[in-house]
């Protein structure tokens, strides 16, 4: 089967396109390099020892988009390309919506002008807002995320749902990710944010490298078991394992639109991971405990049961393995 993967130099997309290229699959990638490199190409084909097509396009250009659809004959689309910065996005909502909204209507409009109607898209546990209960199930409330990016997710999932209403020949899934960390294990490819990182993984790997001085824990007084905010984080690895039997689902199974939850259901804390980087790793992250950041909550994970029994998916890397490969991939690059 051959595998369209927009967005596929990003962090979640390249560990994709090896778990992909490493199962058999034909995989065709165009990304526009606003959060990437080149370079993700030939680390991609050294991890694999496989070839694979790419196209350096913006998805929101339909000319360039259906020369790639005219030419490599896809099957089916995994669509990772967008904006992913929450406190951007309070800044340039135009841009994000135009970037994460625009493009996927854009994509969705040349997939059904192609007649490729098996589409996976990457969602987020931000559609859940704060959630009433944990572990959130996918029949949880969504429609409250609290700000533009988390916005452009709801609106995509909105308009799948109605795409698949008004026609069930498209066989959707929609992953709704949790908190993505750790790196593949040759420690050639990882996350790689512009500028100071807002999310807690990335900070922490450079303050244990001394690039930044300092992790500021973001309030220790909420409503979990030594008050720092507890989240679902799950192995980039096995979250791109996720995708492949996502794909899997949609190869098997025709005509469904489906929602699953990708993360591990376990909690932890900013705490945990701050001990348990120092611990694997042997390496001090100096904190301190600041104010709480606006939006944060208490807890957020996932109930992983939906995937586990109608996809097959379970999450197998420890939080050991995630912080140990984040750290490996700090330290190569
Ligand atoms: P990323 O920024 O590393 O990857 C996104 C890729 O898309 C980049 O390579 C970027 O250059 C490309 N891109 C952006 N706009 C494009 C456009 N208009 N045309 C072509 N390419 C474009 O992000 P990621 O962490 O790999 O996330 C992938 C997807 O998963 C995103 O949609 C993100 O919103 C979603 N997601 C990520 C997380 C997370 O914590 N990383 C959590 C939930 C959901
Ligand atoms: C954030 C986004 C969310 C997105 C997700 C994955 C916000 C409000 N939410 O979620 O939309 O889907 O990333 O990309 O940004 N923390 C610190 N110090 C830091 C950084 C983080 O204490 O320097 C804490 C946070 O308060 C939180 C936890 O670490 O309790 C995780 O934070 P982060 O990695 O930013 O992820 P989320 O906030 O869960």
């Amino acid at each position: 089967m051959k595998v369209l993967l927009t967005g596929g130099l990003g962090f979640i997309g390249s560990h994709t396109c090896v778990e992909l290229l490493n199962d058999g699959y034909d995989v065709v990638v165009i990304d526009n390099l606003s959060n990437s490199k080149m370079t993700m190409i030939d680390k991609i084909k050294e991890i694999t020892k496989k070839d694979f097509s790419f196209y350096n396009i913006d998805y929101r250009d339909r000319n360039a988009l259906e020369e790639v659809f005219e030419k490599e004959k896809v099957e089916a689309v995994i669509n990772f390309a967008g904006f992913k910065a929450v406190g951007e996005s309070v800044k340039e909502p135009l841009m994000y919506y135009d970037n994460n909204v625009c493009g996927a209507i854009c994509l969705l409009e040349t997939m059904k002008k192609y007649n490729v109607k098996k589409f996976v898209f990457s969602s987020s546990a931000t559609v859940y807002g704060n959630p009433d209960v944990v572990p959130i199930t996918e029949e949880a409330k969504i429609g409250r995320a609290t700000n533009p990016y988390g916005t452009t997710k709801l609106v995509i999932e909105y308009i799948l749902d109605d795409l698949y209403k008004s026609d069930n020949t498209w066989d959707i899934v929609v992953l709704r990710y949790f908190n993505p960390i750790g790196a593949h294990e040759s420690g050639l490819i990882g996350e790689e944010p512009n500028g100071i990182p807002n999310n807690l993984m990335p900070y922490v790997t450079r303050v244990a490298k001394g690039v930044l001085e300092k992790l500021s824990v973001f309030g220790n007084d909420y409503n979990t078991h030594d008050g720092t905010g507890v989240r679902d984080y799950i192995h980039v690895v096995d979250l791109a394992k996720g995708h492949i039997k996502a794909i899997e689902k949609l190869d098997k199974e025709n005509k469904g639109f489906f929602v699953y939850n990708l993360g591990t259901g376990k909690g932890y804390s900013v705490l945990d991971i701050v001990n348990a980087f120092k611990e694997e790793n042997n390496v001090d992250v100096p904190y301190v405990i600041a104010p709480r950041r606006p939006g944060d909550i208490d807890s957020c994970y996932s109930d992983p049961t939906k995937a586990k029994n109608e996809l097959g998916f379970v999450a197998r890397r420890t939080l050991k393995d995630m912080v140990r490969d984040s750290w490996n991939y700090q330290l190569k690059n």
